[in-house]
């Protein structure tokens, strides 16, 4: 019998196809991750690319229903990393020639962060005489202030949509102004506009996600063109709202065995893009990250936020490598990431070729 993984062409998959992929187990779902592997191979090569992340503060304006450092959650002590501890992490990923870093934070639209975060990205370009790639995870901002980011050398910004279902998106924020899913699309676009390298993504078994959802995120995914994807499996966390659907979840080996099957599609439809193997990967499986890169990732964030900090950034539960210092990780990092078949790309932006292929209107 012709199977859907004979099919010639992944790039106009359409709805019931994704499903199909979807719901694929055993020799066949394997068979989907080599598909995967292969053609990232093809596209992208065998390099993984480094982004050291620094977790800069853990304030944060929203209440999504699902994440840990939400505003309501009272059971945290909340930090923002001091100026030197910030260039000590980026002096870290310099000696470690990671390429890049990412800035995350919790939401905050103040004159006094966005001014801060000005700072950084224009100090990190001078330490580094512009080595480092700068990635920004910093939430939903007005376009000026995006714009200045980005003339400031920040050149790729990461959002996530969450869950690319108005209806659904409703469910999981509280129902006010600044829980909107249309103006969190509006900032993906605007982000694109201005020209950074766009990432977005999901979670993965969210309460009330079915697998029709997953597959509609992926055509979303598609339609917005995007550069970069990280999405990771949906964890519970006790002090959030969400906790209560506790026992009405996907067991979590499902969350994560559809993540990497998510991810593999991804490659499939979206060739020349970065996909991360994501945090939230790990914290199921102790080799979680290394299987996300073999169905088709070949982005790795390792965490670079001082250790101190670590314990106050728990979006989900069992976060892995709090207790780690970042530098305990890089022989660990090198060695799993050979293993699992593949190279670091040390010094290299790594940027999306997808990008570069839609700049020149190939
Ligand atoms: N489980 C998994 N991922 C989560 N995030 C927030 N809370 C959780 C959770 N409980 C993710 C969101 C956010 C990213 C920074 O962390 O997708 O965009
Ligand atoms: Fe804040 Fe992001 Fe957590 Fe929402 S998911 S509460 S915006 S850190």
């Amino acid at each position: 019998m012709k199977s859907i993984l004979d099919k010639q062409d992944f790039s106009n998959l359409d709805k019931n196809e994704i499903i199909e992929l979807l719901q694929l187990r055993g020799s066949d779902e394997l068979n989907l991750f080599k598909k995967a592997n292969k053609i990232r191979l093809r596209y992208r090569g065998d390099r993984v690319y480094l982004r050291g992340i620094i977790e800069y503060s853990n304030i944060c304006k929203k209440n999504c229903l699902y994440c840990g450092i939400r505003s309501g959650n009272k059971n945290l002590t909340r930090y923002t990393i001091k100026d030197e501890e910030f260039y000590e992490a980026v002096n870290f990923a310099i000696k470690h020639r990671y390429g890049s870093i990412v800035i995350q934070s919790g939401e905050n639209t103040s004159t006094a962060f966005i001014d801060k975060m000005t700072e950084y990205i224009k100090e990190i370009k001078r330490i580094s005489i512009g080595k480092l790639g700068i990635t920004l995870s910093l939430g939903e901002q007005s376009k000026e202030t995006y714009q200045r980011w980005y003339e400031a050398g920040a050149h790729r910004y990461l959002l996530r949509i969450e869950e690319s279902h108005p209806e659904l998106y409703k469910k999981l924020h509280p129902q006010d102004d600044i829980h909107d899913f249309d103006k969190r699309y509006r900032c993906l676009v605007d982000l694109k506009e201005i020209g950074y390298q766009l990432g977005t993504g999901i979670m993965i078994g969210l309460p009330y996600q079915t697998i029709e959802h997953l597959a509609d995120d992926l055509i979303f995914m598609k339609n917005l063109d995007i550069d970069m994807c990280g999405m990771g499996p949906y964890i519970e966390h006790p002090d959030t709202p969400l906790y209560k659907y506790k026992n009405n979840l996907l067991p979590i080996k499902e969350r994560f065995s559809l993540t990497l099957k998510m991810i593999a599609i991804l490659r499939l439809m979206m060739p020349d893009i970065n996909i991360a193997a994501t945090t939230a990967m790990q914290a199921i499986d102790p080799m979680g990250r290394e299987k996300a890169l073999q169905a088709g990732a070949n982005v790795l964030m390792p965490n670079i936020t001082p250790k101190k900090y670590r314990d106050e950034y728990l979006l989900y539960k069992n976060k892995p490598n709090i207790d780690k210092n970042p530098d305990d990780n890089i022989c660990c990092i090198e060695s799993r990431i050979r293993i699992a078949g593949f190279r670091i790309g040390y010094d290299e932006w790594g940027d999306s070729l997808h990008y570069f292929r839609n700049k020149k209107g190939i």
